[in-house]
């Protein structure tokens, strides 16, 4: 959005430049806006990119107005992985403060990064979307011009999904498999994902929108590809839809962050392969060559294995 005395429009980040989403975010918006960034740690590239930081929880922030004061553009990506309800409440309320006070402000375009549909059960039962959707209804029932965008499974480097899949095979040479493999993917590059929200902000349609990558893969040839990237033939555990939730909730018990359970029924739900974004200008990035990229650097090559 180009304000209309032709400055630098400025872009506040709940959630900052430092996470996956972030750093694309920083990619894509700092050549042309002015960043404020609101989260907690440290974010190497945000300083060299001119980012101003603001070092707080957004569940701790307790008067926007000065922050969005001159904002053109509020995007908002803070979200855990995985926590508890109270950890989760805090952070919605705190999000939900964040939209009343852009509405009271009266910022132009509002944008806010959720997750795709799940099974019912789960976006009940989950504090991690039964409180995103406190979120995204809160800024669907505001007067901003709003987009929800809601990406599928994302890869880039140093993602937690995808790379660290590979790693898993590249070092055990076997994999687990969830039920048949036979639900889908359409995994979205973080990149894609950041211009997709400069055109969806741009457009302040009041919208949701899923996104998807380019190809809805079955789940099963995506990961006989990510073997076949790292020269090795395809060798799975088998296990049933039921063991794969239980596999995955053991390992979460024992404080592993590899994979949690709720991600597996989401998977097996069959969910996940969502539609190809449409109406970018050039194409969308296939995951294929970033798949090569990262086995290369796990084989020992030149490519980066992605932190
Ligand atoms: N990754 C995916 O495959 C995927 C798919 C669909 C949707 N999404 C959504 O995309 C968004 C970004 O995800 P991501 O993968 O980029 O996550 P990420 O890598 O974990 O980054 C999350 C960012 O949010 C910040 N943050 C977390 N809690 C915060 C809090 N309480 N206050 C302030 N900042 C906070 C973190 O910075 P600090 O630690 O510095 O605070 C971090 O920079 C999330 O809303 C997620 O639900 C992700």
């Amino acid at each position: 959005m180009i304000p209309p005395d032709g400055r630098r429009p400025v872009l506040l980040v709940a959630g900052g430049c430092g996470g996956l989403v972030g750093r694309a975010v920083l990619e894509e918006f700092s050549g042309d806006h002015a960043i404020r960034s609101v989260h907690r740690h440290e974010a190497p590239g945000e300083s060299a990119a001119g980012v101003r930081w603001i070092r707080s929880d957004v569940a701790d922030v307790e008067d926007w107005a000065p922050l969005l004061d001159g904002v053109d553009v509020v995007l908002t990506l803070a979200w855990y992985r995985q926590g508890s309800a109270r950890r989760f409440r805090r952070l919605a309320s705190g999000l939900v403060g964040l939209i009343a006070a852009a509405e009271h402000a009266g910022v132009g375009r509002f944008a806010h990064v959720s997750v795709p549909d799940a099974p019912e059960a789960m976006e009940r039962r989950l504090p991690y979307l039964a409180f995103k959707r406190t979120v995204d209804r809160a800024l669907a029932s505001s007067r901003l011009a709003y987009t929800i965008v809601r990406p599928s499974m994302l890869f880039g480097a140093g993602d937690k999904l995808l790379t660290v899949m590979l790693r898993t095979m590249a070092r055990y040479r076997r994999f687990p498999m969830f039920g048949q493999g036979d639900y889908h993917v359409s995994p979205l590059a973080a990149r894609d994902l950041a211009r997709i929200l400069r055109r969806e902000s741009a457009r302040g349609a009041r919208n949701v929108v899923d996104a998807g990558g380019p190809e809805r893969w079955v789940y099963r040839t995506l990961t006989d590809r990510m073997f076949g990237a790292l020269g090795l033939p395809p060798r799975y555990v088998p296990l049933s839809a039921a063991n794969s939730v239980r596999l995955a909730a053991v390992l979460e018990a024992l404080g592993s962050s590899r994979l949690y359970a709720y991600e597996v029924e989401w998977l097996l739900s069959d969910r996940l392969g969502v539609p190809a974004y449409p109406g970018l200008p050039g194409p969308l990035e296939p995951v294929e060559p970033f798949l090569r990229q990262q086995a290369t650097g796990l084989r020992g090559g030149t490519g980066s294995p992605g932190g």
